[in-house]
């Protein structure tokens, strides 16, 4: 049996459905790299925006066409629009057989031997646990150079907009000594770079009223792992960021100087409406702090254009503070209506040439201070982290590899030899710029 996974979405879905594919594996069923091959399709869904939802309805709509011609084939259907969606997937669509949300994606293994035995079962698992759903752990010998690993699942914060609190149930910390083994083992078996993810990780451990440690805690001991040469984390809350997090950017060797921050709007008035419960004066407090601790620290930042209600003076002041804080990078969105979100029922909703022309207004400031950023790394010695082949081309008789900095920005570096670098950490000088990444010559 061959089956194949479309993953939509953050990074939490990217790990869980590697997550999904190791557990299919140790099943004894075979991943296939073409949909054709496949007699089982998993999409792992993401509902954060209207676009990402509507994609899942034209590829199921793709899909039933494909499995008329294969009626053995089915498919599942998971991640965060399946749990907002439940049931109905399996009345609308014939061959969806299975539904799960997020919480529930660890019974699919089980779930999915019960299925090839009983042809005519249909199934849902898209119950919130009370507690994280410590999965099994599937150690292939060689671990990934770098690896994610879950800290948390879900979020208490219920900002207006925001759909993830519904999709992925109340914050529910994982306990730190599962996360320290799962990070040992992985730097045993040569693991390089961590992440630690979770939708609000600077709350790691707040729902359990102090039986755990606290983020800052978890960071300093997944540091000090011998053999891990770098740790990051994401997504951070402004409001929750506290001053041991901020000093251990300047006190770990390992923590990567990287901080995705998102900010969502400059105005005071729109970030009050989206219930962030911090200012901009507060940001940008914080940003002075995490400069003065690691002055070469890169700020990415994610911002929502468009949310009801938001003036022309309202885009201006996120204008003005995104030119202010001088971000790396960041990613930019349109609001979108969710259903059953604070914000669904707020108005004046902004209209779409309004949304349009501001996104773009705000991608070409964003892209100039990325330019004059990037501008900024050339000189520089930087070790960078291999992931593998590039496809930008060099020099003829060389072969190009992309790799990253500390600061997580893309280098690319041409050698002269056929050689699997992928993994290796290699001492540059930059000596390019480009639109979104850099150029280095190994020293
Ligand atoms: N937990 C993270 C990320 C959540 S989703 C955090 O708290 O920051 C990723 C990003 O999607 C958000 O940061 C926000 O910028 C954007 N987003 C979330 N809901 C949205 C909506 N309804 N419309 C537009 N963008 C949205
Ligand atoms: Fe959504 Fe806010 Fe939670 Fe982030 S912190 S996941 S934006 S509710
Ligand atoms: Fe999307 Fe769910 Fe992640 S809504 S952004 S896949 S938490």
């Amino acid at each position: 049996m061959n089956y194949y996974i479309f993953t939509f979405g953050c990074q939490m879905n990217v790990s869980d459905s590697l997550w999904l594919d190791q557990a299919l594996q140790a099943l004894g069923l075979k991943p296939c790299s073409r949909e054709e091959e496949a007699d089982i399709f998993l999409i792992n869904t993401c509902s954060v925006r209207e676009k990402p939802e509507q994609k899942i309805y034209s590829l199921l709509g793709r899909l039933y066409e494909y499995t008329r011609e294969k009626p053995h084939v089915f498919a599942g259907v998971g991640g965060c629009v399946a749990q907002q969606v439940g049931r109905r997937f399996l009345e609308r669509f014939s061959f969806v057989r299975l539904v799960f949300g997020t919480d529930g994606l660890v019974m699919v293994p089980e779930a999915i031997k019960r299925l090839l035995k009983d042809r005519h079962l249909k199934t849902s698992l898209l119950d919130f646990q009370d507690h994280y759903p410590e999965r099994k752990g599937y150690q292939p010998e060689k671990a990934p150079v770098q690896a994610f690993v879950n800290i948390m699942q879900g979020c208490d914060n219920f900002c207006a907009y925001c759909i993830v609190p519904y999709t992925r149930g109340r914050q529910k910390s994982r306990s730190s000594r599962e996360i320290l083994q799962e990070c040992a083992g992985l730097v045993a078996r040569g693991c390089r770079e961590i992440t630690l993810l979770g939708q609000n990780v600077n709350s790691f451990g707040q729902d359990k009223e102090g039986r755990d440690i606290p983020f800052s805690e978890l960071l300093r001991s997944v540091a000090a792992l011998p053999g891990l040469e770098r740790l990051r984390f994401t997504t951070s809350h402004p409001k929750d960021i506290d001053e041991e997090v901020i000093q251990a950017f300047g006190e770990l060797p390992a923590l990567c100087p990287h901080l995705h921050l998102p900010l969502q709007s400059g105005s005071d008035q729109v970030l009050s409406s989206m219930g962030r419960k911090y200012n901009s004066d507060d940001y940008l407090r914080i940003v002075e702090k995490l400069r003065s601790s690691c002055p070469d620290i890169s700020l990415t930042t994610d911002l929502i254009v468009g949310f009801p209600g938001e003036t022309d003076a309202d885009f201006e002041d996120t204008m003005d503070i995104v030119k202010k804080v001088g971000f790396d990078s960041s990613f930019s969105f349109k609001y979108s209506d969710r259903p059953g979100v604070r914000a669904a029922d707020m108005q004046p909703k902004i209209d779409d040439e309004t949304k349009t022309e501001r996104l773009a207004r705000l991608q070409q400031l964003q892209s100039e201070l990325t330019r004059d950023r990037l501008a900024g790394r050339v000189g520089r010695q930087e070790l960078v982290l291999v992931e593998g082949r590039s496809k930008k081309q060099g020099p003829p008789d060389t072969v190009s590899w992309t790799g990253r900095d500390p600061g997580g920005r893309l280098v690319h570096v041409h050698l002269p030899v056929e050689r699997d670098c992928t993994g290796e950490v290699l001492r540059v000088t930059i000596v390019r710029a480009h639109k979104h990444s850099l150029s280095g010559e190994v020293i």
